[in-house]
C-alpha cells in the first residue's frame, strides 16, 4: 500500500490505482472528496476524454485528469483549488456549448450529471452567440433505448460498455470534430441482453430506456434497495416506487454479485408484480365442485381440515410439500418446520430453468435454490415420481413450478390427488385440479433474504403492498400449521424473527440473518453453492 494525500486528508492506495480509482475503493469520492467526472466509470475501461476531472497534484505544472493518474507515494493532491475550479468551469462551459439545455422536459431531470455539475461547477450564463448544433431527437437505437443526439457529451461510457461488458460492441463515435456523433453500425441495432444498462451509464438525458421514458419524475420515486428474483445470481436493485406502484429497476452495485450491471430481463421483472393474473383472492372448492373465492381464514381452515384428515387416515408419509426455489429462506425454513411437524417423509423444491450466460444471467431461474438446498429440500423430480406413483395423496404446492415441462408438464398427474393446497403469485393451471387457492406476497411485497448461487444471504425489501389480502408464503404456512394444530406456529409470522430462529437452528446460516446481512449480503457458513 502507498500513501497519499488528497485536500490534507491522508488516503492509502494500491500499487497502480489512479486519484480516482483509490478515493472510489476509499468510499470518498463524490461523497467527501469531490472530483466530478463523465467518462470514467469504475467497471469500464479509462478514456480520459472528458477532463473534467482535472486536479491539482504537487510537483505537476499542469492540472492532471484523475482517472488516469496513478497514485504515487506520498503524492498530494489538490481538488479545490483555484486552477482546478477555472478548469471545471471551462469544460462545462464547452459540455453546455451545444446542450439543448431541455431539462424542464428531459427524463433525466434529477439524476443528471450535467445538471448537478453545472449548478455545482460550472457558471451561470454561456458566452457564445452562435447557434447551437442541431443534431436528431428520439433516435430508435433498438427495442430498448431511445438516443437524443444533441444532449450526448460524447463520454463512450456506452460505446466502451458494449465492447467490453456484454462483448457486442453495437455503438461507436461517428465523424469528427464537432460532428461527432454516437450511433450503431450500418445496418446493426443495439440490443443486447444487456442493452439497458447504457440508460444508467449515461450521465445525461442522451439515452433513455423506452420502458422509463416519461412514466415517472425520478424526483417522486422512493429507491428501495431489494434483490432480483428472475434468477440465481441475485443481483442487487433498486425499486424505483411511487404511490403504491413500481416504476423501474435499476441496479445497486455490489462488487461480488452484479458490479454495477442488470440484465434486461431483470430489469423489466418488476413487469410480474402489477400482472393482471395475480392471485388475488382466496379460493375453495365448493360442493359442486367450483373453487370459488371464500374468506381467507376460512380457506385456512378448509385445508387444514382436508389435510388432518389425510393424515389421521392414511398416515404423514402420504403428504409432500413442494416449494418454490423463489420463496424466501424465512419461507422455506418455515414450510420445512411445518412438513418436519406434521411427520412428512418429505420437502422437495421446484425450480424452473432456462438460458444463461457468462456474465451475469444463470440457468436457474429463481433466486433461492442454493437456500432451499441448504435448508435440506430435495429436488422436486423425486416428488415427481412419488406423484406419478401414486405414493402421494395430499400435496402442498407453493408455486406453480411443478407444472414445468421437466416436472410435471401438466396439471395430469394431480387430478387424483385427495387434497391439492396451492400457495402461489400468480394464477396458473393449478386452478383446474387444487382443493384450494391461497394468495402470496411477491419478492417485491416482502422481508426476507435470500442464498444465490454463490451461497451469498441478501436481504430483500417491500416496495409496495398488495392491494388484496395476501401473506408472504411462511405466513400461509404458519397460519395453515397453526390450524393444523401442530406446536409452535402461533404468534402469527415476523420475517426478521423466522430468520433469527434460522440462524440459531441451521448450521449455515449460523449469525446469518435480516439484522446482520446489511445492504451487500453475506456468504453462507458452508455454502456449497450450485446453480
Ligand atoms: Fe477523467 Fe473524464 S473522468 S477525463
Amino acid at each position: 500500500m502507498i500513501r497519499f494525500t488528497v485536500d490534507g486528508r491522508e488516503f492509502d492506495a494500491e500499487e497502480g490505482q489512479t486519484i480516482l480509482q483509490a478515493l472510489d475503493a476509499a468510499g470518498v469520492l463524490m461523497d467527501g472528496v469531490d472530483v466530478p467526472h463523465y467518462c470514467w466509470h469504475p467497471k469500464l475501461s479509462i478514456d480520459g476524454s472528458c477532463r473534467l476531472c482535472q486536479v491539482e497534484v504537487e510537483g505537476f505544472s499542469k492540472l492532471q485528469i484523475a482517472c488516469d493518474t496513478p497514485v504515487t507515494d506520498r503524492m498530494v493532491v489538490h481538488t479545490t483549488s483555484d486552477r482546478v475550479s477555472a478548469a471545471r468551469e471551462g469544460v462545462m462551459e464547452l459540455l453546455l456549448l451545444n446542450h439543448p439545455l431541455d431539462c424542464a422536459i428531459c427524463d433525466q431531470a434529477g439524476e443528471c450529471k450535467l445538471q448537478d455539475y453545472a449548478f455545482a461547477y460550472g457558471v451561470a450564463r454561456s458566452r457564445t452567440r452562435e447557434p447551437k448544433r442541431a443534431a436528431k431527437k428520439r433516435v430508435d437505437l433498438g427495442p430498448t433505448i431511445v438516443f437524443d443526439q444533441e444532449r450526448c457529451i460524447l463520454c463512450r461510457r456506452c460505446v466502451r460498455f458494449c465492447r467490453e461488458v456484454p462483448g457486442t460492441g453495437e455503438l461507436s463515435v461517428f465523424a469528427r470534430g464537432d460532428r461527432s456523433m454516437i450511433d450503431v453500425f450500418p445496418g446493426a441495432e443495439l440490443d443486447n441482453p444487456y442493452s439497458m444498462n447504457v440508460a444508467d451509464l449515461c450521465p445525461v438525458g442522451a439515452l433513455t430506456t423506452r420502458d422509463f421514458r416519461f412514466k415517472a419524475r425520478v424526483w417522486n420515486l422512493e429507491d428501495v434497495p431489494s434483490v432480483c428474483s428472475g434468477c440465481s445470481n441475485g443481483c442487487n436493485l433498486y425499486m424505483g416506487v411511487a404511490s403504491n406502484r413500481i416504476y423501474r429497476h435499476v441496479p445497486r452495485r455490489n462488487d461480488a454479485v452484479n458490479d454495477t450491471w442488470l440484465c434486461d430481463a431483470g430489469r423489466l421483472s418488476y413487469a410480474e408484480v402489477g400482472a393482471a393474473h395475480r392471485l388475488d383472492q382466496a379460493l375453495a372448492r365448493d360442493a359442486e365442485g367450483m373453487l370459488v373465492a371464500r374468506p381467507y381464514r376460512e380457506v385456512i381452515d378448509a385445508a387444514a381440515a382436508r389435510l388432518r384428515r389425510v393424515v389421521d387416515v392414511k398416515g404423514p408419509g402420504v403428504v409432500a410439500g413442494v416449494a418454490s426455489a423463489r420463496g424466501t429462506n424465512e419461507d422455506l425454513f418455515t414450510f420445512k418446520r411445518m412438513l418436519d411437524a406434521l411427520g412428512t417423509e418429505g420437502a422437495y423444491v421446484a425450480l424452473r430453468r432456462g438460458e444463461s450466460d457468462e456474465l451475469l444471467v444463470k440457468e436457474e431461474k429463481a433466486p433461492n435454490a442454493a437456500g432451499a438446498r441448504a435448508l435440506g429440500f430435495a429436488e422436486a423430480e423425486q416428488v415427481v415420481e412419488r406423484i406419478r406413483g401414486g405414493a402421494v395423496d395430499a400435496l402442498v404446492v407453493v408455486g406453480s413450478e411443478l407444472l414445468d415441462p421437466g416436472l410435471l408438464g401438466s396439471v395430469d398427474a394431480l387430478a387424483d390427488l385427495d387434497t391439492l393446497i396451492v400457495i402461489d403469485t400468480h394464477k396458473s393451471d393449478l386452478e383446474l385440479v387444487a382443493h384450494a387457492m391461497l394468495p402470496e406476497r411477491h419478492a417485491a411485497e416482502q422481508r426476507g433474504t435470500f442464498t444465490n448461487h454463490s451461497g451469498r444471504v441478501q436481504a430483500i425489501a417491500p416496495g409496495v403492498e398488495p392491494g388484496w389480502e395476501a401473506y408472504e408464503a411462511g405466513a400461509v404456512l404458519a397460519h395453515l400449521a397453526s390450524a393444523l394444530g401442530l406446536a409452535s406456529f402461533e404468534g402469527g409470522y415476523d420475517p426478521v424473527g423466522v430468520s433469527k430462529s434460522m440462524a440459531r437452528s441451521v448450521a449455515a446460516f449460523e449469525g446469518i440473518d435480516l439484522s446482520t446481512v446489511g445492504e451487500q449480503g453475506i456468504a453462507l457458513r458452508s455454502a456449497d453453492g450450485g446453480g
